[in-house]
């Protein structure tokens, strides 16, 4: 019987985070949901809401937390373009003050924490598909440094908090992921085309829709967090957290079309700034490391998303 920890999860109304909390309640852990709604909200945690074991605090992690957990989990960070780009100096005061302050509590109270990274520390990839020690190819002045050289300075924060006071650290990369709770408007690929679909409006494909991308499901995504929290402490990462299938972003809308029996006409649009023409995921790390590779196949993971989207649109 493993022993109940009290665990807190940051950006834990967010699409992700409403998933992880989900899980560790289920594997008998007291949760406390650290958020402030920016891009989060109670519905995605509202069935969660009276389970004594659950706690939901408002609260902004670019402000000091002071709170007793076990462990961390650091996902309070909007993930989307139309989100990060909306406020992007909040964007990188989420990533870093908010990594400093989460680590301070780790170091205060002698916690395990995780980092949610993400695979725009690698920017517009040179090499494919990309290994962890692939340093990356990041335009620090473009519209989405905010979020991605946010997230590359959390990650140095991590590793400088390990290196100069023995912070006991983890640092996943996660890949594009999807499922149920991903916001209708974040304009998003997958969650674009499902709603876009339902509505019978065109689907939009930036540039020829040639450019692929690795769709992992959220619920593949949650266990490969909480077995990198579980793996020895030697383990810190970062480690790749993805799905390796690769899919054009065309394949993607005709699946979608398919799915939802849309009558919907696939339309071209001129592809925004720094848009990576391939991302995918090498994921032999976390294999070896952690055991862990995705089961969900796209298809399946598509039918419950587009379910979830029909009841809430
Ligand atoms: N979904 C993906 O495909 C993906 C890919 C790579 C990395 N990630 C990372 O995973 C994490 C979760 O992403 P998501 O897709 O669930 O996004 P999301 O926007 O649904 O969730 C982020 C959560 O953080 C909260 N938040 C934002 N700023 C905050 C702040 N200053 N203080 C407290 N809470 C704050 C939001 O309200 C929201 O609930 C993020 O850190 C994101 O960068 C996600």
């Amino acid at each position: 019987m493993p022993t109940r920890k009290k665990v807190l999860v940051t950006g834990g109304a967010g699409f992700v985070g409403s998933h992880l909390c989900e899980r560790l309640l289920a594997d008998g852990h007291d949760v406390l949901c650290v958020d402030n709604f920016f891009t989060g909200t109670r519905d995605n945690i509202v069935a969660l809401l009276d389970n004594p074991h659950f706690e939901l605090m408002r609260h902004d992690v670019t402000f000091p937390l002071y709170v007793e957990v076990g462990e961390i989990y650091n996902l309070a960070c909007p993930a989307s373009p139309v989100h990060y780009q909306y406020d992007p100096v909040q964007t990188t005061k989420t990533s870093v003050h908010g990594a400093i302050n989460m680590l301070g509590l780790a170091k205060r109270t002698k916690a395990k924490i995780l980092q949610a990274s993400t695979s725009e520390v690698y920017g517009d990839p040179t090499v494919h598909p990309q290994t962890e020690d692939y340093r990356g190819n990041v335009n620090p002045i473009g519209p989405r440094g905010c979020y991605d050289e946010g997230k590359r300075c959390a990650e140095t924060l991590f590793f400088d908090y390990r290196r100069q006071h023995g912070t006991n650290i983890r640092v996943a990369r996660i890949f594009n992921t999807f499922g149920p709770r991903m916001h209708p408007n974040d304009g998003r690929v997958v969650s674009n085309f499902i709603v876009q679909a339902l509505q019978g409006k065109p689907i939009t494909l930036y540039g020829d829709g040639s450019q692929t991308r690795s769709f992992c499901y959220v619920s593949d995504m949650v266990d490969g967090l909480v077995r990198l929290m579980a793996a020895p402490d030697d383990f810190t990462g970062p480690v790749n957290l993805g799905n390796p299938r690769e899919s054009s972003i065309r394949e993607l809308a005709e699946t979608v079309v398919r799915l939802t029996k849309a009558k919907s006409k696939l339309v071209k649009k001129p592809l925004p700034a720094d848009d990576p023409m391939q991302r995918c995921p090498d994921i032999s790390l976390a294999k070896a490391k952690l055991g862990w590779r995705p089961k969900v196949k796209l298809e399946d993971g598509l039918k419950e998303t587009i379910r979830y989207f029909k009841e809430t649109l």
